[in-house]
């Protein structure tokens, strides 16, 4: 009975697999489910007693033998495997050059926008671009008849006159307005749809920068501060224009203009030669919408902003044609891998 035993750790100490196939035949024969030293374990009936004790120390060895031996072999073999694999590679070649992503010219001017804002206190806040004609339209005190809510200027979902496209980034001021009370201070960026023609200026999708300010006081002079200070930052000059202009959701409204010159071509283009960059709708939060959304309008009052990214882009980055940003064309993106 004890020879046997030797006899078997005797193999395994011998054992030297080379591939492998090799070794998990060495594996399944001492450590598998039906091995070899399994049953030598039940042999420890036929010992006689005084010697059962350095039987089964002899068989444990065994076994011990086995798990040790699968280890070191399982390790040789590999160690020899890499080092084949490592001598098929040859080291001198050279890379393949991974070609580096660089963040789109609108990324990049949003970033700008929203760091400005950041800074005097506005938290970001983003909304669904599938928006429902509550939240786009009736919210924010635009009446059933008009125009905007023409089939000709928005996107409807199929067979729904409910669901649709946004048409700016404005139902973000209700959806906060509903679930916050003020002080309120948000930035909404995002995507808007509007069913135009697409052109070198217009196109059917582009990028807006929506600001909501409510709390009690808010006055106009707050707001032209806020967007003097924005123009400095972004445009290097505070020197702004606001026109008197009309929206459904603010009252008094207005149009904000910032000084871009037109001493070259690029900024007379840009500004149909006057000088003035279009970059913003604004106004007094309308005393309707404060309603709508259940903030009493007597006891607060704010401002609200809406501005393109698109026209702000096209002026840092001297672009003459719109769609070049929806296009995606490698040439063109390739040109603000610089940028960040
Ligand atoms: N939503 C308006 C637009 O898309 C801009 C705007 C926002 C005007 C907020 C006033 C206040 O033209």
């Amino acid at each position: 009975m004890f020879a046997k035993v030797e006899q078997i750790i005797g193999a395994i100490e011998a054992a030297n697999p080379q591939t492998p196939e090799e070794l998990e035949q060495f594996r399944i024969q001492y450590l598998g489910s039906k091995n070899t030293i399994k049953p030598l374990f039940g042999e420890i009936r036929n010992v006689p007693n005084e010697r059962k004790k350095e039987y089964g120390k002899l068989v444990n060895k065994a076994k011990v033998t086995a798990e040790n031996k699968f280890a070191e072999l399982k390790e040789k073999l590999e160690a020899a495997a890499d080092e084949a694999s490592a001598q098929a590679l040859d080291l001198t070649m050279p890379g393949e050059p991974l070609e580096l992503g660089s963040r789109h010219p609108i990324a990049t001017t949003l970033n700008r926008i929203v760091t400005i804002f950041q800074r005097m206190g506005f938290a970001v806040v983003e909304g669904p671009e599938i928006e429902d004609d509550w939240h786009n339209f009736t919210a924010m005190n635009t009446p059933e008849d008009h125009p905007a809510r023409d089939m000709q200027d928005t996107f409807y979902l199929k067979n729904s006159t409910e669901l649709l496209l946004r048409t700016h980034t404005s139902p973000v001021q209700s959806r906060v307005m509903e679930t916050q009370k003020p002080p309120i201070r948000i930035i909404a960026p995002g995507r808007v749809y509007r069913n135009e023609t697409i052109s070198a200026r217009s196109h059917a999708q582009f990028h807006q920068v929506e600001g909501l300010y409510v709390d009690e006081g808010v006055s106009f002079a707050d707001m032209k501060q806020t967007l003097m200070y924005f123009a400095q930052e972004m445009f290097g000059t505070p020197k702004i224009r606001l026109r008197p202009s009309y929206f459904p959701f603010t009252e008094p409204s207005a149009e904000m203009d910032v000084w871009i010159g037109m001493d070259n071509e690029k900024n007379y283009r840009l500004s149909k030669g006057t000088g003035w960059l279009e970059i913003l709708g604004c106004g007094m939060v309308d005393p309707n919408v404060l309603t709508n959304c259940g903030i009493d309008p007597e006891k607060y009052s704010g401002f609200a902003f809406g501005m393109g990214i698109e026209r702000q882009a096209m002026r840092l980055y001297d672009i003459h044609d719109i769609r070049l940003f929806f296009e995606n064309d490698v040439r063109f993106l390739k040109q603000f891998a610089s940028v960040v």
